[in-house]
């Protein structure tokens, strides 16, 4: 529909520079430029690396964006950036850029959550967020379950990681196992022809005295690398494609069993998966099953659409613009550690009035 709001989104907490257009939750375009190959030889994001590279790929990515959907910035109704958690620097990027495109276009800006946007994104692929839906978001910086009840005001932290994030154990197996950075992909294709079975490594927090919502993963990390060192010691084969399946099966044996288990002590019967762990395909076929047991129905987005992208941003921000929510201000800064409660940075109510003046267009750079 041609009166929902077209709102452009950038998205640099990490190391991709996202850049996407959406006009409500239909989306136009998803632009990605990634450092990933230059952290590469690190074995994991280097911070001023990632600024670095946000910086040369940022306007030639809003350029290719705007092209790609076929608007005009001038048609835009919001431009949403986000806010925070993420690296400082790599935030403070898109943040500039956000601000400066705003400004001479006289569009209101929206500083947003990163999280909330990793949930907010599957209504680009299955339309309308139900209210509630629990999240599961699981990525190299992330590991937490939410609940929310409204993406644009109301999301609730019921659980996360006490030590490492779900695809930072990826990533680190992935290293002690020679297979290169990022992990996650590696292990879930050389997992497919191994045996989940084959090594019982231990399942994380899930003691009766356990935290029941909260993940842990830094113990299943340190028993796959210690039996890997014992057969390397041995002078043995290291089974590799047996240790991914079954290292894989304890990360997602505990994500699937803890996110349905929240779904049901609450009542909600929607789940959604994010974050670039859900690309996983065992976590993807399993957490099927058992919502399917459970009567849950489960929603993740495609992968392209998991992993960090700007389409996720400006889906969010769209929805802020759809349920009129506060505009953030021009003096909005990057939150590295912005809590989740916070879907966005809204101004304070005395600035409102400076950015409706240029909502209004009058005094604008580009009219
Ligand atoms: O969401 P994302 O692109 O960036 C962060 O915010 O971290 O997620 C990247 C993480 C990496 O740790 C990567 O190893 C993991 O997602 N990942 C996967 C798969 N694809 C990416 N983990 C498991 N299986 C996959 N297929
Ligand atoms: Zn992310």
């Amino acid at each position: 529909m041609a009166d929902e709001p077209l709102v452009l989104g950038i998205e640099t907490s990490c190391d991709e520079t996202g850049v996407g257009v959406v006009r409500g939750t239909t989306l136009l375009a998803d632009a990605i430029a990634s450092s990933v190959d230059e952290h590469a030889r690190f074995g994991g994001v280097v911070p001023e690396v990632a600024s670095r590279a946000h910086l040369e790929a940022m306007v030639p990515t809003i350029e290719r964006a705007l092209k790609e959907a076929g608007v005009s910035p001038r048609d835009l109704d919001g431009i949403a950036v986000t806010a925070g958690p993420g690296l400082a620097g790599a935030l403070l990027v898109g943040v500039s850029a956000a601000k400066a495109y705003a400004y001479a276009l006289g569009k209101p800006l929206y500083g947003v959550n990163h999280l909330a946007s990793h949930i907010c994104v599957d209504q680009l692929e299955h339309g309308a967020l139900p209210e509630p839906t629990m999240a599961l978001l699981v990525s190299g910086g992330h590991s937490s379950l939410l609940l929310s009840t409204d993406i644009t005001s109301d999301v609730r932290p019921m659980g996360a990681t006490i030590d490492d994030a779900a695809g930072e154990a990826f990533d680190k197996i992935a290293r002690v196992l020679n297979l290169g950075f990022p992990g996650g992909p590696v292990i879930d294709r050389y997992a497919r022809e191994g045996d989940p079975k084959a090594i019982a490594f231990p399942r994380g927090l899930t003691g009766p005295r356990d935290p029941v919502y909260d993940f842990s993963f830094s113990g299943l990390k340190t028993s796959v690398a210690r039996w890997i060192e014992a057969k390397r010691a041995a002078g043995e084969e290291v089974p590799v494609r047996d240790v991914a399946a079954s290292f894989q099966e304890a990360v997602v044996d505990v994500l699937t069993r803890k996110a349905v288990r929240a779904c049901k002590d609450e009542g909600v019967d929607h789940l959604m998966i994010g974050g670039g762990v859900a690309a996983n395909t065992r976590l993807r076929a399993l957490a099927q099953e058992r919502c399917e047991a459970a009567g849950i129905r489960l929603r993740v987005p495609r992968p392209k659409l998991c992993t960090d992208n700007g389409a996720m941003v400006a889906a969010l921000g769209a929805e802020m613009v759809a349920r009129g929510r506060a505009a953030s201000d021009w003096d909005l800064s990057a939150d590295s550690s912005l809590p989740v409660t916070d879907p966005h940075v809204p101004g304070r109510p005395h600035d409102h009035d400076h950015v409706h003046a240029h909502e209004s267009g009058k005094d604008n750079l580009y009219s």
